[in-house]
């Protein structure tokens, strides 16, 4: 079975229903994807995007219900598309019944989540103080995220084991496997009697080792798919976590890609300069052993093409051509879309983590326009709104379209042994955005020039100085 899977990551309510998105499966596959994976579908009181669960086994209302859910399994099944459902691990919303028997001390939930007399100083990923007092319980309790969103207790086998079946519970209704939120930060340090972190800050939260226990424990013995999203950390530590969590992930997402051309991940305040060299070389240094799932969006970061402002071609090229098994297509990547112009007023923004960084800003002594300008910029919003199926179904006919060209690209990263399996051999980096490279396979090799400048066509050519692709319209 060949190790190339390309997954598809759709967010839901940028599309709609589940009915809808079974509408949509029909042109999505005619990109030749292995995966769908959906942002949560789940009962949420949408605080964080559905990332924050009330109950894993519902179907949110917003989406349809359960018969729903399994004609989209079906539409999918006729395409040979699996679906992947996105597993939110480290946290539940406050609305779900686990968190709500714990606040009570119910002697069956008290230790589900990570309860503590004392706060430690640590912030949370969207700002703000990680611990929150709860009144109920009369005690402090973890998030690392929205105060809304409480860290479960891994530590505590009966959450483990609440999650081995709900994993049997969707794998037995027809689901392929799981994207694994926040996979790397299961095992929160706070739990630990007596431990206090030397630094306060997201990086020292987790225990590498007893996280990996656990994963071990949910999915080494499933004949499931599935994705771990490590957050945080660089390159290097996420490297390392995949190494260990080969037993139970088939890939592993690298959003450094993002991160090491200091593109926004969704906290970051500032969009810095991208330092091209730098970029290129890290995706060099850790691309050849396809070690990482290759990503260029996510429901997390603003659109590429706004934040490279370059042609979405050179971005298909990067994505496609560098070594990869498990590429992820953010929906609307395909098109070529940018961040829409975005609203000035913070209150029409439906993302927490867009005004909880616009309040942070204004704490900081911001005004509003500066305030407004960085949120419009690299708020996660950006990347969720509705797609435009007409102007899909233009570039579908067009054959020039950004579109057409992401296919012709699947086809060779699939069928092209060269682009399938060559190693890398990097020749030229410049911090003007010039990434030359080849691909060579058994005596045979291709030769490809990206220019994120665009001052050139980007090309792919073969040994015979053929080219083979190229940014340039015939
Ligand atoms: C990572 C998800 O991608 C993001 O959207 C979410 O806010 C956090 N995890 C919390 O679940």
């Amino acid at each position: 079975m060949s190790k190339h899977k390309l997954i598809y990551q759709i967010y839901p309510t940028a599309i709609g229903t589940l009915r809808d998105i079974a509408d949509k499966i029909p042109l999505i596959a005619k990109l030749d994807v292995d995966y769908i994976w959906l942002s949560p579908i789940f009962l949420s009181p949408w605080v964080d995007g559905g990332y924050d669960v009330a109950d894993y086994r519902k179907i949110d209302p917003r989406f349809g219900n359960m018969v729903d859910f399994r004609h989209l399994v079906s539409v999918c099944d006729k395409y040979n598309i699996g679906v992947l459902l996105d597993l939110v691990l480290n946290h539940t919303s406050s609305e779900h019944e686990w968190f709500k028997a714990s606040e009570k001390h119910d002697p069956w939930y008290k230790d589900y989540y990570v309860w503590r007399d004392k706060p430690l100083n640590w912030n949370s990923f969207f700002g703000g103080p990680a611990f929150d007092y709860d009144q109920i319980r009369g005690k402090y309790y973890l998030h690392l995220y929205d105060k809304t969103q409480p860290d479960l207790n891994f530590y505590n086998p009966r959450v483990v084991k609440e999650f081995k079946n709900i994993i049997h519970f969707w794998s037995s209704r027809g689901v392929a496997g799981f994207r694994v939120d926040s996979a790397n930060i299961l095992a929160d340090s706070a739990f630990k009697p007596g431990y206090l972190p030397r630094i306060a800050g997201f990086f020292n939260y987790y225990q590498t080792t007893q996280t990996v226990d656990i994963l071990e424990k949910l999915f080494s013995n499933e004949k499931i798919f599935t994705v771990a999203e490590p957050v945080g950390g660089d390159f290097m530590s996420k490297a390392k976590f995949r190494e260990l969590t080969r037993k139970a992930f088939d890939a592993s997402f690298n959003i450094g890609t993002l991160d090491a051309a200091d593109t926004i991940f969704s906290m970051k305040d500032k969009i810095q300069k991208i330092h091209y060299k730098h970029w290129f070389k890290k995706l060099a240094k850790w691309t050849p052993e396809k070690k990482f799932s290759m990503a260029l969006e996510t429901h997390d970061t603003p659109r590429a093409v706004s934040r490279f402002d370059t042609d979405p071609k050179v971005l298909a090229m990067l994505e496609f051509l560098l070594p990869s098994y498990n590429p992820c297509i953010y929906q609307g990547q395909e098109l070529g879309l940018k961040n829409p112009e975005l609203s000035d007023n913070i209150d029409d923004y439906p993302g927490v983590q867009s005004r909880q960084m616009y309040q942070r800003l204004r704490k900081e002594g911001k005004t509003k326009a500066q305030a407004m300008r960085i949120v419009k910029k690299s708020s996660r919003d950006n990347a969720r709104q509705p797609i435009d199926w007409a102007d899909y179904v233009l570039q579908d006919h067009n054959p020039d379209s950004v579109l057409n060209f992401y296919r012709k690209l699947i086809k060779l990263w699939r069928e092209d042994i060269v682009i399938a399996e060559g190693a890398l051999r990097v020749r030229k980096t410049t911090n003007k955005g010039v990434f030359d490279f080849d691909r060579v396979y058994k005596g045979k090799y291709y030769s490809v020039h990206l220019d994120f400048s665009c001052k050139t066509p980007s090309t792919l050519k073969n040994d015979l100085g053929q080219t083979i692709i190229t940014t340039r319209p015939s």
